[in-house]
């Protein structure tokens, strides 16, 4: 009893000794709970008790020495300004403010803390430029996630900000307002960066050849920008890239088939809503990697590359509204695992490739707006988990034929097929007895004669 009785105020007074945090801690956090707007502290008015171990309260956590090294209070309804205060807590390492209503500006004193290594703002209402580093130092900062993304900062990327930031791996500032160029330059500063995500501002000019020295960077997002000119060769010196995604811009020139190969490890690859011309080269078909291709909305032309055929792991493929032409059975689809393809808006002529249903967890395909001809084949029935398929504009013969063999495609939410059949006969027959999950069906501008036929009134699920 008495051996157990001394154990216990051993115990206790070692968890208190090597868990406290000092004065200093207390008051710098105390500061930035009282900087809160009341309506927005979280609680923590109340949680956050004056007179204890501040590494015992919500949100806050300490290293065995009772250092204050994490402070995460991500969503947790805080409103008002952030305190540079936070910055007097000399040990920390992590601190998340994430999804709160946060406004102002973020002091430089915690961008440039010595101690910070993850920095996470994103999702609040702040706003203002970056703070510049002011006195320049060599000594480079110790962060190396920074995500601003989701608020109203605008300006110039500083480059006297970057230059400090010498072990950043991670910068988000996406959804925000900045402009000016794309602060290329971070892979200079940062040899070790391997995700920067700068889509949705207002960044312009051209991608800066710079980027040739990001070796390590692996995801490089800049969609929904206003970057203008051509991709340059020195981007494709990024061999590291794993995700190059520019969609939305205003990008010109073609995609070099030398320059491409050389990314081949890339996922994905976006470029869709640009001004891109040229065809797709067959070295594309060397992207082993390769799961998502997205090049819709630009002035792409000629056939598509049988290499195609080699991109074992592609799910996903858009090339919507090109101009792309020829049969695309040119293309052998039954080695990919396709999930999504739409081959819309472009002049592709021929039957429906057989091939394409070997991509038996093809859950979405466009085809409208082609220069298509013929009938499905009885094989569209191995696409059991097809749940949209358009094809839409002038291609297919025989509606009959056309919903005998669709109707075993039972997972089918929207059937879209108007301008085709031209002038026949809508069948009435019952044996028309599928499509159960049908929510939407078109069969505009064909245009049809006969009756609308009983058998529609049985898709219960139909909303138009
Ligand atoms: C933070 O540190 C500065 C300088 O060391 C000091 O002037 C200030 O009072 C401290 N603030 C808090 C809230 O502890
Ligand atoms: C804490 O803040 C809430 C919300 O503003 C307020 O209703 C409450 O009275 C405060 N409690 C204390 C102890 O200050
Ligand atoms: C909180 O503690 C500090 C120092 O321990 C003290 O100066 C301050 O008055 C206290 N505040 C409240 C509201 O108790
Ligand atoms: C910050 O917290 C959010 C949860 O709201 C989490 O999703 C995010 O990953 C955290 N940030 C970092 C850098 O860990
Ligand atoms: C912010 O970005 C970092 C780095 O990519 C990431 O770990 C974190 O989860 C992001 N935060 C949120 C809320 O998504
Ligand atoms: C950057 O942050 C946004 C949220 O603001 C998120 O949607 C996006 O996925 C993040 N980027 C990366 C590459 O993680
Ligand atoms: C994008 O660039 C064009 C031409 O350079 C300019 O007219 C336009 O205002 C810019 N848009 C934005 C959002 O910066
Ligand atoms: C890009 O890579 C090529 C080929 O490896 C090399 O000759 C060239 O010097 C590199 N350019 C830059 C700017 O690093
Ligand atoms: C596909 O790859 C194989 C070997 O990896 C190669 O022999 C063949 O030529 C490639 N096909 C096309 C169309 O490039
Ligand atoms: C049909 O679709 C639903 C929802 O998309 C899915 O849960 C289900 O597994 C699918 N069934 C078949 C046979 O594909
Ligand atoms: C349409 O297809 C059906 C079989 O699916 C066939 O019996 C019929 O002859 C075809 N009609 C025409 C005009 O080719
Ligand atoms: C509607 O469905 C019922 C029950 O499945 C079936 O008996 C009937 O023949 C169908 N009617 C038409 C017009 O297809």
């Amino acid at each position: 009893m008495l051996f157990c009785s001394l154990a216990f105020v051993l115990l206790l007074s070692f968890v208190s000794l090597s868990t406290s945090c000092t004065e200093q801690e207390r008051s710098s956090l105390i500061d930035f709970r009282d900087g809160l707007s009341p309506e927005g502290n979280g609680g923590l008015n109340v949680s956050w008790i004056n007179s204890t171990d501040c590494c015992q309260w919500e949100g806050i956590f300490c290293s065995t020495g009772g250092v204050v090294t994490d402070v995460l209070l991500d969503s947790e309804g805080l409103k008002g300004s952030i305190p540079p205060s936070l910055s007097n807590l000399t040990g920390l390492l992590r601190l998340n403010l994430s999804r709160n209503s946060l406004e102002g500006s973020l002091p430089a004193e915690l961008l440039f803390s010595n101690s910070i290594l993850v920095l996470d703002v994103s999702f609040n209402y702040l706003s203002g430029p970056l703070q510049e580093r002011r006195q320049s130092s060599n000594s480079g900062l110790p962060l190396q996630v920074l995500n601003i993304s989701s608020n109203f900062f605008k300006g110039q990327f500083p480059s006297t900000t970057l230059e400090v930031m010498k072990n950043l791996v991670a910068l988000n500032a996406s959804n925000n307002s900045f402009t000016g160029s794309m602060p290329s330059s971070v892979c200079n500063y940062a040899p070790s960066i391997a995700m920067l995500d700068l889509s949705l501002n207002e960044f312009s000019g051209t991608i800066s050849p710079e980027f040739a020295s990001c070796s390590m960077l692996k995801v490089l997002k800049a969609g929904h920008n206003n970057l203008t000119g051509l991709l340059p060769h020195e981007l494709f010196n990024a061999t590291s890239l794993e995700q190059l995604s520019f969609p939305n811009n205003d990008l010109r020139g073609i995609l070099d088939a030398s320059n491409l190969v050389r990314l081949n490890n890339l996922i994905i690859l976006d470029l869709g809503s640009n001004g891109l011309s040229g065809n797709i080269p067959d070295s594309m078909g060397q992207l082993s990697r390769l799961e998502e291709l997205h090049l819709d909305n630009n002035l792409m032309s000629g056939e598509l590359p049988s290499a195609l055929g080699n991109c074992t792991g592609l799910r996903y493929i858009t090339i919507r509204n090109n101009s792309f032409m020829g049969d695309l059975s040119r293309v052998n689809f039954s080695r990919l695992d396709l999930r999504t393809a739409d081959f819309s808006m472009n002049y592709f002529t021929g039957t429906v490739p057989e091939s394409i249903y070997a991509c038996s967890n093809l859950i979405a395909l466009r085809l409208s707006f082609n220069k298509f001809h013929g009938q499905f084949s009885p094989s569209i029935a191995n696409l059991r988990f097809l749940s949209f398929l358009s094809i839409a504009n002038k291609s297919f013969t025989n509606i009959t034929d056309a919903l005998h063999k669709l109707k075993s495609c039972s997972n089918l939410t929207s059937l879209l097929i108007g301008t085709n059949f031209n002038g026949e006969t809508i069948p009435k027959d019952e044996a028309i007895d599928g499509f159960g999950n049908l929510q939407v069906l078109t069969i505009d501008s064909c245009p049809l004669v006969g009756k609308i036929p009983l058998w529609i009134s049985n898709l219960t699920k139909l909303e138009m």
